[in-house]
C-alpha cells in the first residue's frame, strides 16, 4: 500500500493516543530509515533511544532469528539458559547483584515501586511507603507510573492517583531534605531526565541524594531506561556521577529493538519481593533474554560506549555551533554521551520543528517542550553525525526565513 492509503487506515484503525509525523517506516540498516516510498532519512530518534545497535544489526537478527526457531517463551513456571545467563552478564557489566525481568519501562519503574514499599514491609517497617519523585520526571504511562511521573497533564482525567508519592524540583536537594521522614522508602530519579527536556542531573545532586536516602534509612533508586546499556557513553549514567543506586530500572536499549525491560537490584534487596509477590507472563523469555545478551556483548566488542562518548562529543560540539548560528531561534545544546538537545528560545515550539527536519531527511523528537532531542543509534558514524548537523542547520535557516519573513 502507498502512503495515502495507509495513512487514512491508520487514522480511522489506531487509537488517536500518538500524534505520528506523516510518513510510513518500512526498513532500516544502521543509522538510516527508509519509508514505504523509499525515501531515506537519518534516523536520529532510533525508536527514542532504543535501537542502540542500529536497524539490522547482523548480529542481532541473528540471534533473534536463531532463538525463535529453537525457543521464544516458556513462562517463569520453568528457568530458561538465555535468561540465567543474561542476569548474569547484565548484574556483571553493571556492578549489580540479582535481575527481574519485564517487557517495558514502565514495568521495570513499577517492580521498583513495588519492591521499595515491599522491602520495608517486610521488614516490619510498614509505614515506609512514600516514594519521592521529581518534576519534570518520566517514569512511563501506567497508573503507577504517571503518578511517579512530573507530568501532571498525564493523569488528568484518570482518577484518583496513586497515593504517597510526592514531587520535587529536580537538582533542589534542599526541597528532598524537606520530604525525608521515617514514612520515606525511597528516592527515585533519573540521572538525567530524558523526556522532561535531556537535563542531566546537576553536579552533586545525586551524591547529595544517596546520602540523604541513607541518613533517613530509605533507598535511592534510579530510572536508567532511557540513559542505560551506553547510551551516555558508560553502561550506566550513574557510573559518571560516582553513585551508586539500590534499584535501577532499565529497558529500552536493553533489547536493541526487542521488547524487554529489568529491573536490577544490590544483593541486601535480594529477598525484598518474596516467591509470589511479583511476576510477568513475558518476563525473561527466552528470546528477548537472547537479543539482549546479544546487545550486551555487540556493546562491549564493538566499543560502543567509548563510541558513544566520541560521538556524543562531535554531536555536541554541531549543536553549539548550530545554537550559536541561529541565536533568535536557539538558546544552547546539553546532554550526555548520545543523549542530546537542542535547547530552543522560550517562543519557539520543538514539536513544530519535526516536520521541517523530517522533510531534510533528519528524523528526530521533542522532548518538553523546548529541547529538540537526538539520539541516534550508537553505532552512528561520524560522517551521519555531520550530515545531521548540516540538516539541522539547514532546517533551522529555513524555519527562521519563515519566521522573519
Ligand atoms: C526514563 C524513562 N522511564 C520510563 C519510560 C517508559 O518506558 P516504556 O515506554 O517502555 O514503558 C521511558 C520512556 O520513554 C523513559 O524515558
Amino acid at each position: 500500500m502507498e502512503t495515502p492509503e495507509l495513512l487514512e487506515l491508520a487514522q480511522t484503525r489506531l487509537l488517536a493516543t500518538y500524534r505520528p509525523q506523516g510518513i510510513v517506516l518500512a526498513r532500516g540498516r544502521g543509522a538510516e530509515l527508509f519509508d514505504v516510498e523509499g525515501r531515506r532519512y537519518l534516523d536520529f530518534c532510533a525508536g527514542v533511544a532504543v535501537c542502540c545497535l542500529g536497524h539490522g544489526h547482523p548480529e542481532l537478527t541473528r540471534t533473534i532469528g536463531e532463538q525463535a526457531v529453537r525457543l521464544m517463551q516458556v513462562s517463569n513456571y520453568f528457568y530458561n539458559e538465555e535468561n540465567i545467563l543474561l542476569a548474569d552478564e547484565l548484574c556483571r557489566a553493571t556492578g549489580f547483584d540479582r535481575a527481574f525481568f519485564c517487557n517495558s519501562g514502565a514495568e521495570a519503574n513499577e517492580a521498583v515501586l513495588k519492591l521499595a514499599r515491599r522491602h520495608f514491609h517486610q521488614l516490619g517497617q510498614t509505614e515506609r511507603v512514600r516514594l519521592i519523585c521529581f518534576e519534570r520526571a518520566f517514569h512511563g504511562r501506567t497508573m503507577a507510573t504517571v503518578t511517579m511521573g512530573g507530568t501532571e497533564a498525564y493523569r488528568v482525567g484518570f482518577g484518583p492517583p496513586l497515593a504517597g508519592i510526592v514531587h520535587v524540583p529536580y537538582g533542589d536537594l534542599e526541597a528532598v531534605r524537606a520530604q525525608m521522614g521515617s514514612d520515606v522508602a525511597a528516592i527515585h530519579v533519573e540521572p538525567v531526565q530524558g523526556e522532561g527536556g535531556v537535563l542531566p542531573a546537576p553536579t552533586g545532586f545525586l551524591a547529595g541524594l544517596r546520602q540523604l536516602a541513607d541518613e533517613h534509612g530509605a533507598l535511592l533508586t534510579m530510572d536508567e531506561v532511557q540513559t542505560g546499556i551506553g547510551r551516555t557513553g558508560t553502561m550506566l549514567a550513574a557510573e559518571q556521577f560516582g553513585v551508586r543506586a539500590d534499584a535501577v530500572a532499565l529497558a529500552k536499549g536493553l533489547g536493541g529493538g526487542f521488547p524487554i525491560g529489568a529491573m536490577l537490584v544490590r544483593e541486601t534487596l535480594a529477598d525484598s519481593l518474596p516467591t509470589g509477590t511479583h511476576g510477568s507472563t513475558f518476563g525473561g523469555n527466552p528470546l528477548a533474554s537472547a537479543a539482549a545478551r546479544t546487545v550486551l556483548r555487540v556493546v562491549h566488542e564493538e566499543g560502543l560506549m567509548q563510541r558513544a562518548r566520541a560521538r556524543g562529543n562531535r554531536l555536541q560540539a554541531g549543536l553549539a555551533d548550530v545554537a550559536a548560528r541561529h541565536p533568535k531561534l536557539c538558546r544552547g545544546e546539553r546532554g550526555l554521551g548520545l543523549l542530546r538537545a537542542l535547547v530552543l528560545q522560550e517562543n519557539v515550539q520543538a514539536r513544530d520543528l519535526l516536520g521541517p527536519a523530517r522533510e531534510r531527511g533528519l528524523l528526530i523528537t521533542a522532548a518538553g517542550a523546548t529541547a529538540l532531542r537526538f539520539t541516534p543509534p550508537l553505532i552512528v558514524s561520524e560522517a551521519e553525525v555531520d550530515e545531521a548537523v548540516a540538516k539541522l542547520d539547514e532546517t533551522l535557516t529555513a524555519v527562521g526565513t519563515a519566521i522573519e519573513g
